[in-house]
């Protein structure tokens, strides 16, 4: 448990220079600052022409909110006051740019903590103000989905999205870097958010997706089984508060001996997940004709669901697009990749714009 504290400390996430261009001369290239604020990490990140990651700053606050079990909006807030002008120097610096080499900034604006998501949004205001660039305000979702192009050999339109994250679990049918037709999602908890409460359950500690992945590798998931929500269903939605139940019910069964079973209860639990978020975006895939399947969020980095889906897929000679472990979770080179998108084609905000907590795509 020592290593998992060390890592529960407050980090600063930094990857600079990762794929093409870096520093290099980026000529006529679109450069964009993305900023995201829209929960616990106070993100910034320079991206040119919406695929090459020049710098990317993750400023986490888990420290911050550990002691409470989950986020608090509040200390949210104020944390994220205090970090973004540092991480938008450091992106700044570590891209080897000045503002004034910047042509436009893109931002989170919603869905997320309303709080949370104006320190961004009110901050990416000012800055391109000062500049006298265009900024525009990008849905949060939109950002995830777009990650996979950040990465080399992204998949041609049209192709299928499994979007797992925190607050969302939905599939896309994707038409283009703009265009999503939603085909299903969660009626109740999210992925992420049903790995966040098991784990606060068996005292595992937040956030509890990452805690669960390296645990269930000691685990042997059958020797507890869960049921599969909605795996049968002739639905694209997912339902996941049911299997939350049921690995309380498991332990309150199972009084003080639960506590020798953990890795093996987190193994079942996720194996559970793991198939059904499996089965749903192969099967949606193969009802729309796409040859290809992205898979996005942070719960896109759970071990597990990563060897689980390319397996599947494979079977059926799909091809499956991860972005690497650090764009999975939120971050801000996502949302100057859509930004690209909708600059490029005229799309701006306005000063009168706001920020909004929830929305569908
Ligand atoms: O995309 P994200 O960083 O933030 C939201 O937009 O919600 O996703 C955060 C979620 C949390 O619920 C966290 O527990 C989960 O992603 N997560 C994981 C893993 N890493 C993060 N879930 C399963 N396995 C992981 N390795
Ligand atoms: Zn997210």
């Amino acid at each position: 448990m020592g290593g998992e504290r060390t890592e529960r400390k407050n980090r600063l996430q930094r990857l600079s220079s990762k794929k093409a261009g870096a520093g290099s001369a980026t000529g006529k290239k679109m450069m964009i600052l993305g900023i995201e604020t829209s929960c616990d990490e106070t993100a910034a990140a320079v991206v040119a022409d919406g695929k090459s990651i020049l710098s990317s700053v993750i400023s986490s606050q888990i420290a911050v909110h550990y002691p409470y079990g989950g986020v608090v909006p509040e200390l949210a807030s104020r944390k994220h006051i205090e970090a973004i002008a540092p991480v938008v120097n450091t992106a700044l610096s570590d891209a080897g740019i000045d503002s004034k080499s910047l042509d436009a900034v893109a931002v989170t604006r919603g869905p997320g903590l309303v709080g949370a998501l104006l320190v961004g949004f009110c901050f990416a205001k000012a800055f391109s103000f000062a500049l006298k660039i265009p900024w525009v305000g990008i849905n949060h979702l939109e950002g995830h989905i777009n990650s996979v192009f950040l990465e080399p050999n992204p998949p041609p339109f049209p192709f299928v999205a499994l979007l797992a994250s925190g607050g969302h679990t939905s599939i896309y049918h994707v038409t283009s870097h703009t265009r999503y037709e939603l085909m299903g999602q969660t009626r109740d908890d999210a992925a992420g958010e049903a790995y966040d409460k098991v784990a606060k359950m068996l005292g595992l500690g937040y956030p509890g997706g990452a805690v669960i992945d390296r645990l269930a590798q000691r685990g042997a998931p059958d020797n507890v089984a869960f049921p599969r929500p909605f795996i049968d269903k002739s639905t694209f939605d997912f339902s996941f508060s049911g299997l939350k139940t049921a690995v309380r019910r498991y332990i309150e069964i199972h009084g003080d001996d639960y506590l020798h079973r953990i890795p093996d209860i987190v193994a079942g639990f996720q194996e559970a997940v793991v198939d059904v978020l499996t089965y749903k975006i192969v099967h949606a895939a193969m009802v729309k004709g796409c040859d290809h399947i992205a898979m996005v969020g942070g719960v896109a980095a759970n071990h597990r669901l990563r060897e689980k889906i390319r397996h599947d897929a494979e079977l059926k000679g799909l091809t499956v697009h991860i972005p690497s472990v650090e764009l999975c979770g939120d971050n801000a080179a996502m949302i100057a990749a859509i930004g690209y998108h909708y600059l490029k084609n005229g799309v701006v905000s306005g000063f009168g714009d706001d920020v909004f907590s929830r929305i569908k795509i």
